[in-house]
């Protein structure tokens, strides 16, 4: 594989996700991982990742230099290249001109494999604000732009280092770039495919379960369907999905999911209609965070007995399957420190502690892109693997205030409306999320010649990468049109539409 060690950039995923395209598998690790931890991982290659800080700064991320001496291929990306500069005797400086943002940037040194192929004038990605003054003994420069550095080699060690960021998508050639250093300069196999993936997958999971048996909480969402079907192509029948109906799901749901997991897929499936459960434990309730946390607890209560009952059917549960990706993974060990909770997003299908069970986590190397590739490359339908996001607690966190059944049905009418446009307008998958939200606020209107007096429905629709940061989008005013004039008519008990114009920061994509 390909190491990368993480110096804290906010592109590092994107380099794992630009090499994995290129179908070589690649690991994010902290940089302060161990020598012994990154050579476990068998790298044809590493690379330093960019990062926030500046090498001279006291709490400066930092990697054992060590790494330099592995012998193995190195590509330093932006403070990747200030770290080899710095610990390999070159100076780094505070730049007089900081780059961020576009910049043009002349190739110097057009025969090293790295350039192979690339024009001789870039226009790439810069983000610093150091740069490298004296090159470190054994080193030439490769690439400048008018004023700074942009590029160093020391081919006899096989260290490369740039100062822009080739992954992302504003480097023009970036690409190139990269799949210069995988196959010219690490001479890396594109053997990192989803065919390989599912069959290395399914045979390691049919080692580890052996004849044991496994359960895995469903959501109708890509990860654990995905996660479900890999487990049930490796045990079959041994594996029992549970999907439980919260109250809060959107319209057919229910039985939408059950169809897509259980005809069309042949999972064996255990639907729960727990909605009454879930509804009467939250009456009255009005507190997101509350909210959020009886979703949880009755969730893993439900779960729990589930998991009991099929337990004795089959004398024995040992294993719980989740579809946690890649992402959690190295968040969960990132070099961060610990970010304010905004909302706790607990997801379906967490551990029910006592049950002690182990766990299945079939997509815990995979990227969300990655994921969908998997499942293609299953024939699972279309309809699951372009799903839009939809939370854990589910309509309950888009009803602001008390949640009723009545008002849940209004809801679910709403949110059917806007999806039913939303794709009939060709615009679903270009779209993040885009969903309806009840507010408890009653206006009047008037409809034939009476009086009305009823709910408001906002419509919010965003762009988004990651669900981190959130765009709003502007919807074509006939979708908009449309979508209003269905709802006001179509639903009795809702007689206003408004439209939410907010992004991430300083808004979030939910309202609660
Ligand atoms: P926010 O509202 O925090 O949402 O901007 C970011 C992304 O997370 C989803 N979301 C949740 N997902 N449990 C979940 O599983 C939750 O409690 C939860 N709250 C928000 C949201 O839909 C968006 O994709």
């Amino acid at each position: 594989s390909i190491v990368i060690l993480d110096f804290g950039s906010q592109y590092t995923q994107l380099i794992a996700r630009r090499i994995r395209e290129q179908n070589v598998f690649s690991v994010v690790l902290p940089c302060t991982a161990k020598l012994e931890e990154i050579q476990s991982c068998k790298p044809i290659g590493i690379v330093l990742s960019g990062g926030p800080c500046s090498v001279y700064d006291a709490d400066a991320p930092n990697a054992d230099p060590a790494v330099l001496n592995l012998g193995k291929p190195i590509l330093g990306i932006c403070y990747g290249l200030q770290f080899i500069t710095h610990h390999l005797g070159g100076k780094v400086r505070s730049a007089e001109k900081r780059e961020y943002g576009h910049a043009e940037v002349s190739i110097v040194d057009p025969a090293i494999p790295l350039f192979a192929g690339l024009p001789v004038n870039l226009h790439v990605w810069m983000s610093h604000g150091d740069e490298a003054l004296d090159l470190p003994p054994g080193f030439h420069l490769t690439a400048r732009t008018s004023n700074a550095v942009a590029g160093i080699a020391n081919p006899d060690r096989n260290i490369w280092a740039v100062q822009f960021h080739p992954e992302v998508h504003h480097t023009r050639h970036g690409t190139e770039l990269l799949r210069n250093f995988l196959f010219n300069v690490c001479k890396a196999k594109p053997d990192w495919t989803p065919e390989h993936f599912i069959k290395s997958t399914v045979a390691a999971i049919r080692e580890k379960v052996g004849d044991g048996h496994a359960i895995c909480a469903l959501s109708g969402g890509v990860d654990s369907s995905v996660a479900a079907v890999l487990v049930h192509r490796a045990i079959g029948d041994r594996l029992t999905c549970v999907f439980v109906d919260n109250g809060v799901l959107r319209k057919n749901e229910f039985f939408k999911v059950q169809e897509n997991l259980c005809e069309k897929l042949g999972l064996n499936l255990v639907a729960v209609d727990a909605s009454g459960r879930f509804l009467s434990r939250l009456a009255g309730v009005t507190d997101p965070e509350t909210k959020r946390k009886i979703i949880g607890n009755e969730f893993i209560s439900v779960f729990d007995d589930e998991a009991h009952r099929i337990a004795q059917q089959t004398g024995g549960v040992d294993w719980l399957v989740q579809g946690t990706l890649y992402p959690d993974v190295i968040e969960s060990s990132s070099v961060k420190g610990p970010s304010q909770t905004i909302k706790s997003h607990h997801n379906v299908g967490g551990l029910p502690e006592t049950m002690k069970l182990k766990l299945i986590e079939p997509l815990r190397d995979l990227f969300k892109d990655e994921v969908r590739r998997i499942g293609r490359d299953m024939k699972m339908p279309e309809d699951i693997l372009q799903r839009q996001p939809f939370p854990g607690p589910g309509l309950a966190v888009r009803i602001l205030g008390e949640i009723t059944p009545e008002r849940v049905a209004l809801l679910q009418e709403a949110d059917d409306i806007v999806v039913t446009e939303i794709k009939a307008a060709g615009l679903y998958q270009q779209i993040w999320q885009s969903f309806a939200v009840l507010l408890p606020v009653k206006s009047v209107g008037v409809m034939g010649d009476q009086r009305t007096y009823a709910y408001t429905c906002a419509i919010r629709a965003v762009h988004s990468e990651d669900g981190m940061t959130a765009d709003w989008v502007p919807l074509p005013y006939d979708v908009l049109k449309r979508i209003s004039s269905r709802i006001v008519n179509e639903i009795r008990g809702i007689n206003r539409v408004v439209y939410d114009i907010t992004s991430k920061p300083p808004g979030t994509i939910e309202w609660e």
